[in-house]
């Protein structure tokens, strides 16, 4: 171990305060980096966090938690608050204050993520802290993640000084914090290298691309891993039977009869199941999914009207979000016995799912990295996912999982329909084989980050 000393610094952290793949990354990045440099954590002391435990689970990675009881140990959501970026901005200028008292001891690097803690580069410039590095990582660069506020949130920072990148960000009447971030970190990645690539261009920058080119040689892309501890379907208590490589087959033909007992589906359990597992809104592609379900439907049923084949596909949705989006889900369902929504946010029940199902769909916009492709190949399950961020750089078509080029409904029906062909025979049996072979734990991308580190601050 490196006697670098490293501070994480999250608006997330699962599963203390777990809300998505920010929390994810942030609960399990920090205890693989802990084996080479001394890490630590800062998260906001929500309400929500029923015991302040002081190291992150099975873990030697201590906890900070920092309160400012107004906007957050008196709130009862972690997010969704008009005023969140005002909320954000001081939790970043407590952390700034913590370090410049020496609270946390020497620090060399500072890891940010996202808008939330995105302030923190330029405070650290603005307190006249020296010596210390900072590092951005994007996670979502969508606009509704960066934080926008009207410029009155100037007023909890208490700047100090002029700074250019202020000034610049003013011109259009609002703040950005993320763009703080971008112009002011020592150094920015982002959760994969095919992600760190499209940022740079219109359609994928989020309005921010001009200045990320800007940047353009300090941007790096480290594709995520997952806690292949808790995703582990040999060990997982979450679902209903275990299994490995040597008896997937029939351990997971178990798992569906079980969940659609649970559910009490009206699908067929020797019918495969295709699922959807993710927030019902529009960077997820929902809207070509269920486009496509409806086009998929209709060539099955004339099919089977031909005689040529008797058979159908079971879609399960699972997740929370948009009303409109779901109301859509629920059209179809009314109209046919294969497609079942299940509207809520429930972390177990996406377990089952994941075991149960014998393809996982991820028709995403875009998609920074994206974890349950991963999890669902460690799980036997076969990804069909858009060729974007890290879904391409983890998914290999007809390999390990399906992938299509555009967004668009006509080609996903197409792959949905190409893998139905494939199901149940020996070529699925090998790639369910490659799937859940694939090494998808933190201890490589660990190694990358560190690496980073170690340039940022001379070593290397
Ligand atoms: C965000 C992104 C997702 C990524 C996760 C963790 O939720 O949308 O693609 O996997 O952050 O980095």
């Amino acid at each position: 171990m490196t006697n670098l000393k490293v501070l994480f610094v999250a608006s997330e952290l699962t599963p203390i305060a777990k809300v998505g793949g920010l929390g994810d990354v942030a609960g399990a990045l920090p205890k693989y980096l802990k084996e080479d440099v001394d890490i630590s954590v800062v998260i906001p002391a929500y309400q929500a966090i029923k015991e302040k435990v002081e190291y992150i689970p099975n873990s030697k990675v201590k906890i900070h938690y920092i309160d400012i009881p107004e906007y957050f140990s008196k709130r009862d959501k972690i997010y969704g608050y008009t005023d969140d970026p005002v909320r954000y901005a001081h939790f970043d200028v407590e952390v700034v204050n913590k370090i410049k008292d020496g609270a946390f001891g020497k620090v060399d690097i500072v890891h940010i993520n996202d808008y939330h803690t995105s302030w923190i580069p330029i405070l650290i410039k603005d307190r006249n802290i020296d010596g210390i590095k900072t590092i951005l990582t994007i996670h979502n660069l969508g606009s509704t993640y960066q934080g926008r506020y009207s410029l009155d949130l100037l007023d909890h920072l208490n700047l100090s000084q002029i700074h250019p990148s202020v000034e610049e960000d003013k011109k259009d009447g609002e703040i950005n914090p993320l763009l703080q971030g971008i112009l002011n970190a020592s150094i920015i990645s982002t959760v994969s290298p095919t992600y760190a690539k499209e940022i740079l261009e219109k359609e994928y920058g989020g309005d921010l691309d001009y200045f990320l080119n800007q940047r353009k040689d300090d941007i790096y892309g480290i594709l995520n891993g997952i806690d292949t501890t808790i995703f582990d379907p040999k060990t997982d208590p979450n679902i209903y039977v275990n299994y490995d490589l040597s008896d997937y087959k029939e351990k997971k033909a178990t798992n569906k009869i079980r969940l659609i007992e649970e559910l009490n589906l009206k699908f067929s359990s020797s019918q495969p199941l295709y699922s959807f597992i993710a927030r019902l809104d529009a960077q997820k592609g929902v809207s070509i999914l269920t486009e496509s379900i409806m086009l998929t439907e209709i060539t099955l049923l004339t099919k089977s009207l031909q005689n040529v084949r008797q058979d159908s596909i079971n879609f399960l949705f699972l997740g929370t979000g948009d009303e409109k989006i779901a109301s859509k889900i629920k059209e179809i369902e009314a109209s046919t016995n294969d497609v079942k929504l299940e509207f809520t946010f429930d972390p177990v029940l996406a377990e089952k799912i994941y075991a149960a199902s014998d393809v996982l769909i991820i028709p995403s916009k875009y998609e920074p990295c994206g974890l349950t492709q991963m999890i669902a190949m460690r799980y036997g399950t076969l990804p069909i996912v858009r060729e974007t961020g890290g879904l391409k750089d983890s998914v290999e078509d007809q390999i390990n999982g399906f992938v299509f080029k555009e967004f668009d409904e006509v080609e996903l029906k197409d792959v949905i329909l190409e893998s139905f062909k494939i199901f149940g025979t020996s070529k699925w049996d090998e790639m369910v084989k490659n799937a859940m072979r694939k090494d998808f734990s933190w201890d490589k991308s660990s190694k990358e980050y560190v690496k980073l580190y170690k340039k940022m601050t001379g070593i290397l």
